[in-house]
C-alpha cells in the first residue's frame, strides 16, 4: 500500500479544526489534530449564531491548517490531498472551510475531497479501533442523536434518531433550568451524584412506541414544570432539590437512550455481522452513568464495545481526513465546483 499523507478541514458548527493523517500499510495514523472552539464567543447568546461563528471560522481557519501543518512538521508539498466538510452545518461555516480548501486546492494542484460530516463522525470507531463492517454506531452529541449501521466507507443505514433536540442539547438547557454551568453535561452528571433519581420521577418520550426514534424536548419541558413545582414548595431552589431534578433527568435520559440502542442492536444482529460491534461516538459519550448502560447491554448481547477517545468523538479534522482516504485511494476527487451543502443526509 502507497503511503497516502491527507489534510483535513472542518468548519461545519463551532469549531474551526485541521488535521493531517497518514495512511501506509500498518493503517492509518494522526499525525496533529488542531481544534479551535468558539464556545465562548457564543456563550452569551445561549446558542451558537451562525453569522458569528462563520466569520470567526474565516479568522482562524488558516491558522489551524498551518498549526496542523508545522505539528506534523510538514509542508503542504507533502501532502497528497486536501479534505474538507462541504455540509451538513451552519452554511457560512462550511463555506469558510470548502473557500479554503479550494484555495489550497487551486494553488497546489492537490485533489479536493468533500467529505460529509457525518460521514466522519460515523467511521471514526474504524480509525480508533479497526471496527469491521458492518458495525452500529450511536452518535450522540449537542446536535447529533442517530443510529447508523455502517456498512462501509460510504453505506449508512439510518436505523432512527431524534425527531426534536439532541441530547446534549437537553442537557445544556437542563443546566441552565438548575443554575449550573456550561457545557451543561458535564456540570449535570457531577450534580446527578448527590441526587436520588428516583423521586422526581421524569417522562421517557416515544419509549412506549416501536422503532429507533426518540425525542427529548419533551423531557425538557417536564424538567421546568417539576422545577418549578419544587420552587413553589420550598421558596427557592434547594441543593437537594437541584440534585433530585438532576439525577430524575439524567436516568431518564440513560433509559430512552438504553432501551432504543436495544432495539437499534436487534436490528443490526439481524445482519448477522461476523465480528458484531457497537460503538458510541459525540460528547454524550462522556457521560459516565450512560457509558456504563450502554457497555452493559452490549455485554448482554454479545456485541463488542467501543467508544473513541472524545478528542476524536467530539467535532474534530481528523475523521474529516480519514473518511477523505478511501476516496483518495480510490483516486476520486471533486472539482472547483464542490458546493456547501447546509442540509445532506448519509
Ligand atoms: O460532540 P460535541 O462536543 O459537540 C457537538 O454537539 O457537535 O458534544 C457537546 C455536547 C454538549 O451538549 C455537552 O453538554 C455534552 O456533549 N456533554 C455531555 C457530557 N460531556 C459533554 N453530556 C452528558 N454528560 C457528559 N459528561
Ligand atoms: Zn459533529
Amino acid at each position: 500500500m502507497t503511503e497516502l499523507t491527507i489534510l483535513g478541514i472542518e468548519s461545519s458548527c463551532d469549531d474551526s479544526a485541521a488535521a493531517v493523517l497518514r495512511e501506509d500499510g500498518a493503517g492509518a495514523r494522526v499525525l496533529s489534530s488542531v481544534v479551535r472552539g468558539q464556545a465562548e464567543l457564543h456563550e452569551a447568546f445561549g446558542g451558537v449564531v451562525p453569522e458569528i461563528a462563520a466569520r470567526a471560522h474565516a479568522e482562524v481557519l488558516d491558522h489551524c491548517v498551518e498549526a496542523a501543518l508545522s505539528e506534523a512538521g510538514l509542508g503542504l508539498a507533502d501532502l497528497d490531498g486536501i479534505a474538507v466538510t462541504a455540509g451538513p452545518g451552519l452554511i457560512g461555516g462550511v463555506l469558510s472551510g470548502v473557500m479554503l480548501a479550494k484555495g489550497l486546492s487551486a494553488a497546489t494542484g492537490l485533489p479536493l475531497i468533500g467529505v460529509n460530516h457525518l460521514a466522519g463522525h460515523a467511521l471514526t470507531p474504524r480509525l480508533t479501533d479497526g471496527l469491521e463492517f458492518p458495525y452500529l454506531l450511536l452518535l450522540v452529541s449537542g446536535g447529533h442523536c442517530q443510529f447508523l449501521m455502517v456498512e462501509d466507507e460510504a453505506t449508512f443505514r439510518r436505523l432512527g434518531g431524534t425527531i426534536d433536540d439532541a441530547p446534549g442539547e437537553a442537557f445544556d438547557k437542563t443546566a441552565r433550568l438548575l443554575g449550573l454551568p456550561q457545557p451543561g453535561g458535564p456540570a449535570v452528571e457531577a450534580e446527578a451524584r448527590e441526587g436520588d433519581a428516583g423521586r422526581i420521577r421524569l417522562p421517557r418520550p416515544l419509549l412506549d412506541r416501536p422503532g429507533c426514534d426518540m425525542s427529548f424536548s419533551g423531557l425538557k419541558t417536564a424538567l421546568l414544570r417539576a422545577r418549578d413545582a419544587e420552587m413553589a414548595e420550598a421558596g427557592g431552589l434547594t441543593r437537594a432539590a437541584r440534585a433530585d431534578l438532576a439525577a430524575g433527568f439524567q436516568q431518564a435520559v440513560v433509559e430512552i437512550l438504553t432501551e432504543k440502542t436495544r432495539r437499534a442492536l436487534a436490528l443490526y444482529l439481524e445482519a448477522a455481522p461476523e465480528r458484531p460491534a457497537f460503538a458510541v461516538a459525540g460528547g454524550v459519550a462522556a457521560n459516565g452513568p450512560i457509558r456504563a448502560a450502554l457497555q452493559g447491554l452490549c455485554a448482554e448481547a454479545g456485541v463488542a464495545f467501543s467508544a473513541p477517545p472524545l478528542a476524536l468523538c467530539t467535532d474534530n479534522a481528523a475523521m474529516i481526513a480519514f473518511a477523505g482516504l478511501a476516496r483518495l485511494r480510490a483516486g476520486e476527487a471533486d472539482g472547483l465546483d464542490l458546493s456547501a451543502r447546509p442540509r445532506w443526509p448519509l
